[in-house]
């Protein structure tokens, strides 16, 4: 046992850690949702996990309203699994789940993870071999540094997010015409970080060595697309022994893209995609949930042990090495029946073609959205704030602000009634600091509208103090962030 003089040590060090933290503005804290607020904020983009048809499905999966419940397919447990997928924990419910799946996404194979983040690090921590070369994109993912941490892979580089994104590129150029390339100048861009490989490395030029190129679909605090035709073009070109292999995280953009497929679907890219990783706890919807209703409240009990699942779309071989070797999926407990069970609802009502009308609304309402944030841009770019938003309308449902007071915004959107979040260094780099929204299925065109209302009003706000302050521009942010903490905002408000 250890003495208290020790423990009293460690307990030293982590206050310290922690206050450094706090000097840093970085220290972390779980917030309980504030009750009433529109959610502007979580991922559950197309608002299934609220769906009444959906909790009916689910209800009719679990089999509760009869006594002999149809759980046969997943061993008779109706809770937990029993062990790791290895050991008792696999199911005929499991695998014709990983069946629906595939299928859906027109993947050969599907194996399905207690998470999308299992699902990344158990990945790139077995498949990359010592010889082999990760290419990452800066902004990847936590998941993926933790799998490359793990990784045996000694040579793991990073490319510049912007040269996958096509509206920073240069007008696209024909590969054959213009020698390999694709216009691009960046010279820490993906393109240019894979020709200075196979130039300094004739194991890499041979085919010899694996390249892992490991992107996100949709991004999830950018809310930006990756060109993904232009990354398979140009690997293929660059990489003529094919071995280039690409791995996708969709986490956020299955459900929202290609009819729920994601966005490799959409372009048609399945083939020649190596992997994707896809997250059920976004748009899936699956993330447990938050059931209030009082005639379901054993429904209530048993969704606060859902996990956020995820899987990987792959090739059967690839599977089967993942099943010998990814120890994120052999050395835990795998899904419980209603995780599973939630999953193969949500599926469902996908291949239905019910959830359309859920994807088309979402689709109106982030072009509302994004109007909106355009006009206040136009009005206020040159102001206080710092305000920028993208400029090209996509269909992703996340929509930055970016703004040199995010906490300030983000804590007068909470305050007026919206849940949104600052999203500050090092979640971000420093610099490109931002309020994250995200539309979903279920917000309305007038909450929009209020929410861009009261933005303006932290602008107008803003502007005010801007004039009156002589204290120099660093400070507006703070002077604002304490008149808002104090709850005079509302005093405030009537004389803007
Ligand atoms: C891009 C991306 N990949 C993977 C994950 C992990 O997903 P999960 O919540 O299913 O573990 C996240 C979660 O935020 C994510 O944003």
């Amino acid at each position: 046992m250890k003495s208290t003089v020790q423990v009293d040590n460690l307990e030293v060090t982590l206050r310290g850690r922690l206050a450094q933290r706090e000097y840093q503005g970085r220290l972390r804290h779980l917030d309980a949702p504030i009750p009433g607020v529109v959610d502007f904020s979580s991922n559950d983009y197309l608002s299934f996990s609220q769906n009444l048809i959906l909790r009916k499905a689910l209800i009719t999966q679990l089999g509760v309203s009869s006594e002999k419940t149809p759980l046969a397919s997943s061993n008779g447990r109706a809770l937990g699994s029993g062990g790791s997928r290895l050991l008792d924990g696999n199911s005929a419910f499991v695998e014709q789940l990983e069946r629906k799946i595939s299928e859906f996404h027109r993947s050969e194979a599907a194996l399905l993870f207690t998470s999308a983040y299992d699902a990344n690090v158990g990945l790139i921590s077995c498949v990359p071999g010592a010889e082999d070369v990760i290419l990452y994109d800066n902004l990847i993912h936590a998941s993926i540094h933790d799998g490359m941490r793990l990784s045996r892979a000694t040579r793991k580089i990073s490319f510049a997010h912007e040269s996958i994104i096509r509206r920073v590129r240069e007008s696209e150029v024909d590969l054959k015409k213009n020698g390999g390339s694709m216009g691009v100048k960046d010279p820490k861009g993906l393109e240019s970080t894979l020709k200075q490989l196979i130039h300094s490395d004739e194991r890499v030029r041979y085919g010899e060595s694996n390249i892992f190129i490991c992107l996100e679909a949709l991004y999830s605090m950018d809310g930006d697309i990756a060109d993904l035709q232009y990354v398979c073009d140009m690997i293929e070109y660059l990489l003529p022994n094919g071995n280039g292999y690409i791995i996708v995280d969709e986490a956020h953009s299955v459900g929202v893209l290609g009819d729920g497929r994601g966005l490799v679907c959409q372009l048609g890219l399945q083939d020649r995609i190596w992997a994707r990783v896809v997250g059920f706890g976004k748009a899936i919807g699956c993330a447990g949930g938050w059931f209030i209703n009082v005639q379901l409240l054993w429904f209530f009990l048993l969704t606060t042990i859902f996990l956020t699942l995820g899987g990987i779309l792959c090739s059967s071989i690839a599977r089967l090495y993942l099943i010998n070797y990814a120890r994120t999926l052999i050395y835990t407990t795998s899904m419980s029946f209603p995780s599973l069970a939630s999953i193969s609802a949500v599926y469902d009502y996908l291949i239905s073609g019910e959830a359309e009308k859920h994807q088309q609304q979402l689709q109106i309402l982030i072009q509302h959205c994004h109007v909106k944030l355009r006009s206040l841009y136009v009005r206020f770019k040159s102001g206080a704030a710092g305000l920028s938003v993208p400029d090209c309308a996509s269909s992703s449902p996340i929509i930055p602000i970016f703004t040199r007071y995010p906490k300030s915004l983000a804590r007068h959107c909470q305050t007026s009634g919206f849940m949104v979040r600052p999203i500050v260094a090092p979640t971000v780099p420093h610099g490109q600091e931002r309020v994250r929204i995200c539309i979903h299925a279920a917000n309305t065109i007038e909450q929009i509208d209020s929410l861009c209302q009261s933005i303006e009003t932290w602008l107008r706000y803003l502007g005010t103090m801007q004039a009156a302050d002589t204290r120099g521009k660093s400070q507006i942010g703070d002077a604002a962030e304490a008149v808002l903490a104090t709850g005079l905002r509302e005093k405030l408000e009537p004389k803007l």
